[in-house]
């Protein structure tokens, strides 16, 4: 079968791992007599320069057109590059935000989980990592003080800026039906992560979801105030499974979980609505400091293929494959720069490699 495959490259070091992930795909899904057609869609920076804005109607037609989006990533550096001297709503990152509000994307899956082979590159202790962690966040992506009212104007003679945090139930209980069912899959543990101490909208989030929990109760369902988690999280990450959560704290905390997975670069996404389509990003930026030099890892953007054949076309043997192959090209000792232990001694045995001869260990190992 011949599958439709939207892929925005983006900025920075987007164009270099999407590349990577594209090869891995076409490799993987082809093992099983399929194919995928590419329709390159313009959105972020480049898409600035090229039209004016960073995400045009065209683009989300093309968007809406296809079976499915994988991604690199978008922006620049806010210092240096002119995309900044734009009004907010004309900058990169607004293009995909609207991406995301027009197709409907509400629920966001990154999942952290330690790879054994980069324990090395994690930068918590050993008695910490114990036996390792495997945590799914879920984020809520369309809501929340990412997209609501916001302006800058004098009160009282003060120059004010004034964001708005809403949340209504309806937003909160569909990402949280997605995240008990995905819980029923695994090891059946749901930690809300709120600010309920100080928030009305987290205050709704606990109500909400303690009724949505009312159908699934055969999963454990804690709440667990943010800075807490952001401590736990480093504390003692093997206690999580499923963590759920609205878009700000999401943005915020899956960072931090990417980080102790060893690098940035290493964690995929899936941005998902109530159909199959998603959009499948690595959860890290677009690293304009290392853009262009080859060396950026693609681990992030692979996976996030595998999300892409798993979640949106049902392949679910061509995605293990990918999966497979992944660990297998880590435990044979390939790093991109930023999984490589900073101590010559522990260096040993491991192949510092750029962007592309890393996917193409990955394609050889399918
Ligand atoms: C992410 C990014 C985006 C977000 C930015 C680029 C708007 O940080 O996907 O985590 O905050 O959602
Ligand atoms: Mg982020």
């Amino acid at each position: 079968m011949v599958y439709k495959i939207g892929s925005i490259s983006g900025d920075g070091i987007g164009p270099e791992i999407v590349a990577e992930a594209r090869k891995v795909m076409d490799h993987a899904v082809a093992k099983y007599g399929h194919s995928l057609e590419y329709t390159d869609i313009l959105m972020g920076g480049c898409s600035i320069d090229a039209t004016g804005v960073p995400l045009t109607n065209e683009a989300i037609e093309q968007a809406i057109e296809v079976d499915a989006v994988i991604m690199g990533s978008i922006g620049g550096n806010p210092a240096t590059s002119p995309w900044y001297q734009l009004p907010p709503d004309k900058r990169p990152e607004a293009g995909l935000l609207k991406l995301r509000k027009s197709l409907r994307l509400f629920a966001n899956l990154r999942p952290a989980h330690l790879y054994p082979e980069l324990r090395g590159a994690c930068p918590l202790r050993d008695d910490i990592i114990g036996e390792g962690f495997d945590i799914m966040m879920v984020r809520e992506l369309t809501g929340g003080l990412y997209f609501g009212k916001r302006e800058t104007k004098p009160v009282n003679g003060v120059n004010t800026a004034i964001d708005t945090l809403s949340y209504n139930e309806n937003e909160i209980r569909r990402v949280a039906e997605k995240a008990f069912y995905i819980a029923g899959k695994r090891r059946k543990k749901v930690t809300v992560v709120d600010k309920a101490n100080v928030l009305d909208s987290s205050r709704l989030w606990r109500k909400v979801v303690t009724s949505v929990h009312e159908k699934y109760q055969n999963i454990e369902l804690e709440f667990m105030l943010v800075d807490n988690a952001a401590m736990q999280l480093v504390r003692d990450p093997g206690q999580f499974d499923v963590i759920l959560t609205e878009n700000m704290f999401g943005d915020i905390l899956s960072d931090e979980a990417a980080m102790i997975m060893g690098s940035l670069g290493t964690m995929p996404s899936a941005s998902l609505n109530e159909t199959k389509f998603g959009l499948f990003e690595p959860s890290g930026g677009s690293a304009p400091d290392i853009a262009g030099k080859g060396i950026a890892d693609p681990i992030g953007t692979i996976s996030s293929a595998s999300m892409l054949l798993r979640y949106s076309l049902g392949l679910d043997k061509a995605a293990d494959d990918i999966d497979g192959a992944i660990k297998k090209t880590l435990a044979d000792g390939y790093r991109t720069f930023d999984l490589m232990p900073k101590e010559a001694a522990e260096k040993k045995g491991l192949k510092q490699v750029g962007t592309s001869e890393m996917g193409d260990a990955i394609v050889e190992r399918l």
